[in-house]
């Protein structure tokens, strides 16, 4: 090894890192940076092991790296890269250690349990209201009236006042809403709203209203029904 032996090593990790960032995700999943990372290293220390194989490739290896260190014989462009590398090196180090441990803005995940377990006066009620077209009717105009503006006239949960609210107020054409609850279920978040909640629902973040005081029992249930029919659901029963 001679010359360009610090070169070579550095092409072949550069390779390595391009590869596995920008190549292989061509063919797979992008890998983690992390993973990435570790690939890198250890092609370094392969690289490492490599020339330090013998005294002579060592020399060849180190003495540069050494020598470009300790400024012996530097001058002109040489020595302003090393003061450079001198400078940068420990500024680097501390602005990793500082965002690192500098306390972070972002808020940590959180684990809101969308559908918590209602309480049992709500357990298996079924809805006493018949289901004619008269009162899917009715219910869809209450709905227009009290729950349109959060949940969108098109049952989408995109109402004009429902910007700004995390989490957001429920889409009822969305699958994973009132499709898989039982009408018993939201009988109980219409009636006590977001402040129902138990803790595992996280009350305080839902803008839900609750309606108990508003809407008598029956139109709540009828509200129930137009909701479904309105959004093309049916709600989950238990054959
Ligand atoms: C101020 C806006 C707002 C209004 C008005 C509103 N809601 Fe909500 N609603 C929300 C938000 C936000 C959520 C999601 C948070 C939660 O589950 O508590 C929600 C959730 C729900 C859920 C639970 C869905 C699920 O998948 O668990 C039902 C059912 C519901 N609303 C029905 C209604 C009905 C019926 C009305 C009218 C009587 C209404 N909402 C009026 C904001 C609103």
């Amino acid at each position: 090894m001679k010359g360009g032996s610090l070169l070579k090593p550095a092409i072949l990790n550069v390779g390595i890192y391009l590869f596995l960032k920008f190549v292989l995700p061509l063919f797979t999943a992008p890998l983690p940076a992390s993973l990435i990372f570790l690939y890198v290293a250890l092609t370094a220390t392969g690289i490492v092991i490599f020339a330090t194989l013998s005294g002579q490739s060592t020399e060849a290896f180190f003495g540069p790296i050494t020598r470009f260190l300790s400024g012996e014989g530097q001058a002109g462009v040489m020595k302003m890269a090393r003061l450079l590398v001198l400078v940068l090196f420990p500024l680097l180090v501390g602005w990793q250690t500082y965002s690192s441990t500098a306390p972070s803005e972002v808020p940590p995940a959180e684990n809101r349990t969308i559908h918590p377990a209602p309480p049992g006066e709500f357990v298996g009620l079924s809805n006493p209201i018949p289901n004619t077209p008269e009162n899917v009717m009715a219910g869809k105009g209450l709905y227009a009236a009290f729950c349109s503006p959060c949940h969108g006239g098109n049952f989408d949960g995109k109402g004009p006042a429902s910007k700004g609210f995390n989490p957001p107020p429920a889409n009822f054409s969305d699958p994973t809403t009132i499709a898989m609850l039982q009408e018993s279920y939201l009988f109980w978040r219409i009636k006590k709203g977001g402040v129902g909640l138990s803790i595992e629902g996280m009350p305080w973040k839902s803008a839900m209203p609750r309606w108990e005081v508003e809407l008598k029992d029956e139109q709540i249930w009828k509200i129930i029904m137009g909701e479904y029919d309105g959004a093309h659901q049916k709600p989950r029963t238990w054959e």
